[in-house]
């Protein structure tokens, strides 16, 4: 552990249930609803009328049912880019009987339907792109069982996700997958995108933690997917089709995850490296000496600065040549193996000529690196308007996608801030807009994008690791996708929401 230097004496911090992660917007424009191929098309779904309002305040009550401007605009965007697309009206369901009979109205009529949750996606999944109704599932806020005999709970997924992980901890349970945004994002965000977060690397990602769903269907029938067992083999899997389906097949209204035991210790360190490469290289080196961290995270050197910036509370200098950091952490219970592993560490590091390695000593300390990594998203966002580019690649291709990405950008003529959960080879690629013009950023910057995912798809990756196709991400569809893939998928969609209304223009579906 020689080389294990505490200088970190980070200044105590807050950490608040309802902090947004993504608070800062830039100005905000409008589009449209496109096709696959990224055209824009018609809206083909009626605008509900003073009739259609009438039927949702006396089915709600008048006030869950919103069409003020300010409100429609509220709920006209998420965190993705500056896009807006504003609803016709705003209603908020309290229980499933509500939304079974919203749908079953709306299939009807002909008017589509975006379910929303926390707000916080980064793709467009919950963007009213065609108007019509934002079903809003704020009200869905209760935990209602914690089962600690079976290490399982029910919640309805109107729940903060972190507001639940403190829930089953109080408990000494443990809900582990933890986006970025957990403060704010809700449980079912996450289950509509199948999101991940920095503690996917030894836990897996938000499906590997469902067993049972309350959905939905856009006829209005209720069903239950899955059964809470531990194992099942039991017909198709509704529940994983669900999950990650952006609120296109169904609204899930409640889930039964399991839990596991809290790991009572972390371990957390800060690794600069001063080349990129370095920093990745030594990720999948890590592994290979037989230790799994619960997070493994890169950080470029501008990731570091702007946060650093936007949060000068948190007392890190990085040395002059630092070109990239990881952030490792170890969880368990038993603190002598757990530092022995952090010793075993260490020569994979050296041999990767990392720098001058911060050891987070108090908890404190802890929560200010883990503030570092978290506020990253939202530092560059105050900094400029970006694209986001949830690159994923097998761990072992991560240098050459870093570097593959720095090349496409001198060739497009763009900036990136890259930084992410390197442990799943899980790359966000942040490309600023800075003062690009907005001919270069519309029509030159899309082709940068294809390059950097056939790069990826070269690699064995794929479009989306975690935050999903959404709107952003359908006009690369192409590049992972092959015609009897998409057409097998839309027979999906056709079956499940045969009327077409459940958030029309997202992800794979028409
Ligand atoms: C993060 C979000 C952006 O990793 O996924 O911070
Ligand atoms: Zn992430």
């Amino acid at each position: 552990m020689s080389t294990m230097h505490p200088i970190l004496r980070p200044s105590v911090t807050r950490w608040g249930i309802c902090f947004n992660a993504y608070a800062l917007r830039s100005s905000r424009t409008s589009g449209n609803y496109f096709n696959f191929k990224g055209e824009p098309m018609e809206k083909h779904f009626k605008a509900p009328d003073q009739s259609d309002k009438q039927f949702f305040n006396n089915l709600l009550g008048e006030a869950f049912v919103a069409d003020q401007a300010e409100v429609r605009q509220a709920y006209g965007h998420d965190e993705t880019e500056n896009l807006v697309f504003l609803p016709d009206l705003v209603i908020k369901p309290g229980d499933v009987h509500e939304i079974s009979k919203v749908l079953n109205y709306c299939s009807h009529q002909g008017i589509c339907v975006t379910v929303r949750g926390g707000g916080t996606g980064l793709s467009g999944a919950a963007l009213p792109v065609a108007g019509g109704i934002i079903l809003s599932m704020e009200r869905f806020n209760r935990i209602l069982e914690i089962d600690e005999q079976n290490l399982q709970a029910r919640v309805q997924t109107g729940v903060v996700t972190q507001v639940f992980q403190e829930a089953v901890q109080a408990k000494g349970l443990y809900y582990p997958p933890d986006p970025s945004s957990r403060g704010s994002c809700f449980i079912g965000g996450n289950l509509a995108h199948n999101s991940g977060g920095p503690r996917a690397v030894k836990y897996g990602v938000t499906k590997d933690y469902v067993l049972e769903l309350e959905v939905v269907l856009s006829s209005g029938d209720i069903i239950r997917t899955g059964a809470r067992v531990l194992k099942n083999s039991t017909g198709y899997n509704l529940t994983q089709l669900l999950i990650g389906s952006e609120g296109t097949l169904g609204i899930i209204t409640e889930v039964v995850f399991r839990l596991v035991p809290y790991p009572a210790i972390q371990k957390v360190i800060l690794v600069p490296f001063s080349s990129a490469r370095d920093a990745c290289s030594a990720v999948s080196a890590i592994f290979k000496a037989g230790i799994c961290p619960s997070a493994l995270e890169f950080m470029e050197r501008d990731a570091i600065d702007f946060t650093l910036k936007f949060k000068p509370e948190i007392k890190i200098k990085p040395a002059e040549g630092d070109q990239a950091h990881l952030l490792i952490e170890l969880d368990g219970s038993d603190d002598a193996a757990m530092m022995n592993d952090l010793e075993r560490i260490m020569p994979v590091l050296e041999a990767h000529q990392c720098g001058e390695i911060l050891f987070a000593e108090t908890e404190s300390q802890k929560a200010d690196l883990w503030k570092l990594r978290r506020s990253v998203a939202e530092a560059v966002k105050a900094n400029s308007i970006y694209k986001e580019e949830d690159t994923v690649v097998p761990r072992a291709a991560l240098p050459e996608l870093l570097e593959g990405v720095k090349l496409i950008g001198k060739e497009y003529g763009f900036r990136s801030v890259c930084y992410g959960h390197a442990g799943d080879g899980n790359l966000h690629v942040n490309i600023l807009k800075g003062d690009m013009d907005e001919a270069h950023w519309q029509q030159e910057l899309p082709k940068g994008i294809r390059a950097i995912f056939e790069l990826v798809k070269s690699l064995g990756g794929t479009l989306s690791g975690e935050h999903g196709i959404g709107l952003v991400q359908r006009p690369y569809l192409d590049i992972v996708f092959d015609e009897r893939q998409l057409s097998l998928m839309r027979g999906l969609k056709q079956v499940f929401d045969p009327t077409g209304i459940l958030n029309p223009g997202k992800t794979v579906s028409v």
